[in-house]
């Protein structure tokens, strides 16, 4: 394995400090929750190795949450959405063999590839396209090597989430080149249009993937997933949770059984604050003559963009807005984009923060016109 850090997690706001940060905005997680806030009982828990696959009632609450045909022994219970990505990739996956994988992305999901040494062929997905990959676009760079199909749906960084009959095909396509579909659906539970069935449900090729970290906020317990219902690919993933971890932490997994068994009430004001964000950003973008953006159909983020017929210092923008607005968003090369395009978290902040953080993006766009 070659590591190599990520400018993401280099410039991330946990490693920058967020008291060095006045307007959060690159956040991609709605706002964290305080332990006080999530009435736990946990003065029984015994604190021992816990269940190598994860929790039982755990991995109960979280097959009844993806599909009625998916049970508790398809479910791997993993540190956060990010390790169970890591487990497929390297059970998947070795050096030269090939992966298509859609960029821009979450980072890991191009980088643990790249660090295989894999082949990675990317469906590069376009603004102009709505950020949407073209099913033809796919099947051409497919081949007799391709291992795995990785695609994230709704998307991080743009918002963007496939439309049913395409995800539906493109899982047919992976059934019918018997290729392995990786599905990031970490954002699932929060789409603004109709909600994509769990991939995992629907064939015996495709795994799922999610977590409690970004529609609830709760990043800081770790606790992710993966799906599926290939029985042989479950006990090889299970052997690289083992050898990774052994089991998770029975702590996070017991917060997050027990919020679990609250989620859909605490999911209601999630959305209500979500809802009120998109229509702030929403309404800024309207009125903000130098930004055009691609509307987010799912998630809490948006990857709006420069107009190409403005001329931005680009440097002096990013400077203006971090030291002298003490504002911070997800630039362009976070996700191997250009640096016209900007992630803007906006689940996180409160929302004086948020508009705020907006209205410092216009001061610094204004003050670094060329
Ligand atoms: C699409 C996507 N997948 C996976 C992750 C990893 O999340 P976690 O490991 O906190 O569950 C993230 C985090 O930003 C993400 O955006």
């Amino acid at each position: 394995m070659k590591y190599v850090r990520m400018p993401i997690e280099i410039e991330s706001p946990e490693q920058m400090g967020y008291s060095n940060l006045k307007y959060n905005l690159t956040e991609s997680s709605f706002s964290d929750f305080k332990f006080k806030d999530l009435n736990l009982n946990l003065n029984e828990l015994i604190l021992c190795y816990g269940d190598h696959v994860g929790n039982i009632n755990l991995r109960k609450l979280i097959a009844k949450s993806a599909a009625d045909t998916i049970n508790e022994n398809n479910v791997l219970v993993t540190a956060g959405a990010a390790t169970a990505l890591f487990i497929i990739a390297t059970s998947l996956l070795e050096p030269n063999e090939e992966i298509v994988v859609m960029r821009p992305n979450y980072a890991t999901n191009i980088e643990t590839p790249r660090a295989i040494g894999a082949k990675i062929k990317f469906i590069d997905l376009k603004f102009e396209d709505q950020w949407l990959p073209n099913l033809n676009d796919i099947k051409s760079k497919i081949s007799k090597n391709t291992k795995l199909l990785s695609i994230t749906t709704p998307h991080n960084p743009t918002g963007a989430v496939l439309p049913k009959n395409l995800f539906y095909e493109i899982i047919n396509l992976c059934e019918e080149n018997n290729i392995y579909l990786l599905c990031d659906e970490t954002y699932r539970d929060m789409s603004y249009v109709e909600k994509l069935p769990s991939a995992a449900s629907i064939s015996k090729k495709a795994i799922s993937v999610c977590s409690l970290s970004k529609t609830f906020g709760l990043p800081g317990i770790r606790i992710g997933w993966l799906i599926t219902q290939d029985e042989n690919l479950f006990e090889k993933f299970l052997a690289a949770k083992e050898q990774i971890m052994i089991c998770n932490s029975v702590l996070d997994e017991e917060v997050a059984k027990q919020f679990m068994q609250n989620k859909d009430s605490i999911y209601k004001d999630v959305m209500k604050k979500i809802k009120k964000h998109f229509e702030i950003v929403s309404s800024w973008i309207q009125s903000e003559p130098k930004l055009e953006w691609v509307e987010p159909q799912g998630g809490v983020v948006c990857f709006p963009r420069i107009k190409k017929t403005i001329k931005i210092d680009l440097e002096k923008f990013y400077k203006t807005l971090n030291s002298k607005h003490g504002t911070f968003v997800g630039p362009g090369h976070w996700f191997e984009q250009e640096k016209i395009y900007m992630r803007i978290g906006f689940g996180w902040p409160t929302t004086d923060e948020l508009k705020a953080g907006l209205e410092c993006i216009s001061r610094a766009l204004d003050e670094s016109v060329e």
